[in-house]
């Protein structure tokens, strides 16, 4: 049975493809991607570091190709559709067949294989440039470990291990300055993911693997795991914090301090130490030397909790320790059942950590 479909609806039709095509198009040529900031919200579209930079040229380029095949094959197809509609009247008989075109044939296999051929081309360049780099002699190293659901961040030649916010030097064209990443995973398979400064990397569990970030911009850039870990995979949330270069000294400076230790807070100090906190964390220089938990020689130097989970403050460092599982329910860190007034202490005490 033959269905007629209305005039109408398929003009509906036309529209709908030929605005769906101009919204493609002016989302390809807007100028979106101008601003030269760090966001607060993951952007692959502006990147602020040189590996990135090279990813998204060859991105473009792949849109681009993509875009204009998009462009001719909807655009024949739908001027196909349109033109040779069925309309009333018509006979019902098959258009006349047409086989063995070489000319057609021969373009539409040798099109597509120059294609490819430069889109290979191009990524495998890219790809070259990007993990060929090779580390110049005052480029920072970082060790960054995956952890369910936290990174462990070390810098060996520092002699600093801190947790979730990892702070780099900017890179200036006077002096380039980039960091060279060494991935490993305590547990399981993560993924290291920085959009703004490089692509992704993932962080497998008896393997190293190898990247670099080189900011051109201070700030503070985020970004997340990017590999289903387990029930905490959304709350592995990174920070990377880009200082200019004496900044970045500052930092390591105190970074390298040993922990405070204020006597005001002695009860909830003494009070920690006798628990199995010092199984799971460390404070440098003291018994409690735990690597399954984050370093807390200066957790209060953080800005968030539980991978950024929440914010590292006074009141929600307390809600945590009392009850980590409420905040981020399946964390390795159990409830230590204390009492308020054990709370109390051990939050004092851990405020000092700065
Ligand atoms: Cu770690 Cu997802």
């Amino acid at each position: 049975m033959m269905v007629h479909l209305p005039r109408k609806k398929s003009s509906l039709r036309a529209l709908a493809a030929a605005s769906f095509l101009f919204i493609a198009a002016a989302f390809l040529v807007s100028p979106v991607f101008a601003a030269e900031v760090p966001t607060t919200v993951t952007n692959i579209f502006r990147p602020l570091s040189i590996p990135a930079q090279a990813i998204r040229e060859v991105s473009f380029l792949v849109l681009a190709i993509c875009a204009g095949i998009f462009l001719v094959v909807g655009g024949l197809l739908a001027y196909t559709v349109v033109r040779f509609r069925q309309r009333p009247g018509d006979d019902g008989r098959e258009p006349p067949q047409i086989y063995g075109s070489n000319q057609l044939e021969f373009a539409w296999t040798v099109i597509p294989i120059v294609t490819v051929f430069v889109l290979f081309l191009a990524t495998a360049r890219t790809i070259y440039d990007v993990q060929g780099a090779i580390p110049p002699a005052d480029a920072l190293n970082v060790t960054v470990v995956g952890h369910q659901w936290w990174w462990e961040i070390r810098y060996p030649e520092l002699g600093i291990v801190t947790a979730n916010e990892m702070h780099v030097p900017v890179s200036e064209s006077s002096k380039r300055r980039p960091t060279f990443l060494k991935l490993e995973s305590a547990d399981v398979a993560h993924s290291f993911w920085v959009p703004q400064l490089a692509g992704k990397t993932d962080v497998i569990p008896n393997r190293e693997n190898r990247m670099w970030i080189e900011p051109l911009q201070p700030g503070t850039y985020v970004g997340n795991c990017a590999e289903y870990c387990g029930m905490q995979h959304a709350h592995m949330l990174l920070r990377v914090i880009v200082h200019p270069a004496e900044d970045f000294e500052k930092w390591a400076m105190a970074q390298r301090q040993p922990p405070v230790d204020d006597p005001q807070a002695r009860a909830g100090r003494d009070l920690f130490f006798s628990t199995s906190c010092i199984n799971c964390h460390t404070v440098r220089g003291t018994q409690a030397a735990g690597t399954f938990g984050p370093d807390l020689t200066h957790l209060m130097s953080r800005e968030t909790l539980g991978a950024g989970t929440v914010p590292n403050t006074a009141e929600k460092l307390r809600d945590w320790v009392r009850d980590p599982q409420t905040i981020k329910e399946g964390c390795n860190m159990p409830d230590m059942q204390l009492t308020d007034t054990q709370l109390n202490q051990i939050v004092a005490y851990l405020l000092t950590l700065k």
